[in-house]
């Protein structure tokens, strides 16, 4: 699409926000956020607590006003328009279900208030309950379902109401992390099941990065990168994103010299690594920089295995410090001479299983892998 198309189809366009600020007193809560969604997706707004995501969520829901800025909801502006008329629903962490109601009431209980003629209600709810596979559970208590099963009701309610956008503000953060990993992907077979807009929001990016078709990661109130969970993996922009989202051996440093084939910088921690330039900051030699490399780029070998790449840059003996077994995602910690730490994951089909406390191994991985950033 180019950029003419995108201005005729604005109302492809489930959510909109430009330019949005929100200042409490002299702080600055929300800055300078402007993103859109197309229809049917799943987003999710990551970032670290106190980075302004629900501050953000409630002024699109219209609990609070921007400082400055609009937001579009399919295209019309909806900063003159009041929470209760804005086609848009919020399940908050607590989920919020009426204890004192059955499900079916929760759920009528919502379509009245928006003037559902009264022989619609019961079929809605019918139909809603069939949606999250919950057909029989009409005359429940809410007292009396487990913890995924109120998730859905929580989200049936809000769906029966049709909304064009569906908010979701943490609402994993109450459940144990054997639910949260089952109701990860329930979620997004929700999402696709009514094929409507979630924007979701977490501090936690194994859920984001499970979930979304594209997730935003926020800062201090402003975006720092929006892209597919692949891409911020990847392709991170900024030292933040790369970061927080997956694990990373993480070191900072000195820029030696910047060459065609890559940058060497001297860390603290006294390996030198060469590393490739990320981001849009240009590197320079002298720098302070960070470089990111990810665990299973690190290829750990015992000495006279073959080493996968050329030996040479990002090629260290070490001593194996402990073993993190984990099935398929097993991990080692290898102390370098000089005391550094660094964490390689182990394929352990490819040797690496039978890697002891105390072995002597080689790590190694390519410059190309070494995501550096200037400070
Ligand atoms: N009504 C308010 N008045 C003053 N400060 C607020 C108010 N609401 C939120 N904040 C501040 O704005 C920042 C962002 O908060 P919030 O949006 O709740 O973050 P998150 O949801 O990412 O954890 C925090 O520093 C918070 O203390
Ligand atoms: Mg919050």
């Amino acid at each position: 699409m180019d950029d003419r198309d995108d201005m005729t189809a604005a109302d492809a366009f489930d959510l909109e926000c430009t330019g949005i600020y929100k200042d409490f007193g002299d702080f600055r809560a929300v800055d300078d956020v402007s993103f859109r969604i197309p229809s049917g997706t799943f987003f999710s707004i990551l970032g670290p607590s106190g980075c302004g995501k629900t501050t953000l969520m409630r002024m699109i829901a219209g609990f609070e006003d921007p400082t400055r800025g609009d937001i579009f909801i399919k295209g019309a502006s909806v900063l003159s328009v009041p929470p209760n008329k804005r086609n848009v629903k919020m399940v908050f962490q607590h989920l919020a279900l009426f204890p004192m109601m059955d499900v079916y009431e929760n759920i009528a209980y919502g379509l009245r208030c928006a003037g559902t003629p009264k022989d619609e209600i019961s079929g809605k709810v019918a139909d809603v309950l069939a949606r999250v596979a919950l057909p029989d559970l009409a005359r429940r208590e809410i007292h009396q379902l487990s913890g995924g099963q109120k998730q859905r009701i929580a989200i049936a309610r809000c769906m029966a109401l049709n909304p064009d956008v569906l908010l979701l503000d943490e609402p994993l953060g109450a459940l144990d992390l054997k639910l949260r990993e089952a109701m990860k992907i329930e979620l997004k077979l929700l999402q696709h099941q009514f094929d409507t807009t979630f924007v979701y929001i977490t501090h936690d990016q194994s859920e984001a990065l499970v979930m979304s078709d594209y997730v935003a990661v926020m800062n201090a109130g402003r975006f720092e990168q929006v892209g597919r969970p692949e891409e911020l993996y990847h392709s991170p922009k900024t030292a933040f994103v790369a970061g927080f989202v997956g694990d990373s051996n993480r070191w900072k440093g000195r820029v030696l010299d910047v060459r065609s084939d890559g940058v060497r910088i001297e860390t603290d921690v006294g390996l030198t690594v060469v590393g490739t330039p990320y981001g849009e900051k240009a590197i320079a030699q002298g720098d302070i920089a960070e470089v990111f490399v990810r665990p299973e780029f690190v290829a750990a070998t015992k000495p006279g295995e073959s080493v996968p790449q050329a030996e040479g840059e990002n090629t260290h003996t070490g001593t194996v410090d402990s073993v993190l077994f984990n099935g398929a995602n097993s991990r080692v910690l290898v102390r370098s001479p000089a005391g550094t730490l660094i964490e390689a994951d182990v394929v352990v089909t490819g040797g690496g299983e039978d890697l002891r406390e105390g072995d002597t191994v080689r790590l190694s991985w390519a410059p190309a892998q070494s995501m550096c950033f200037s400070d």
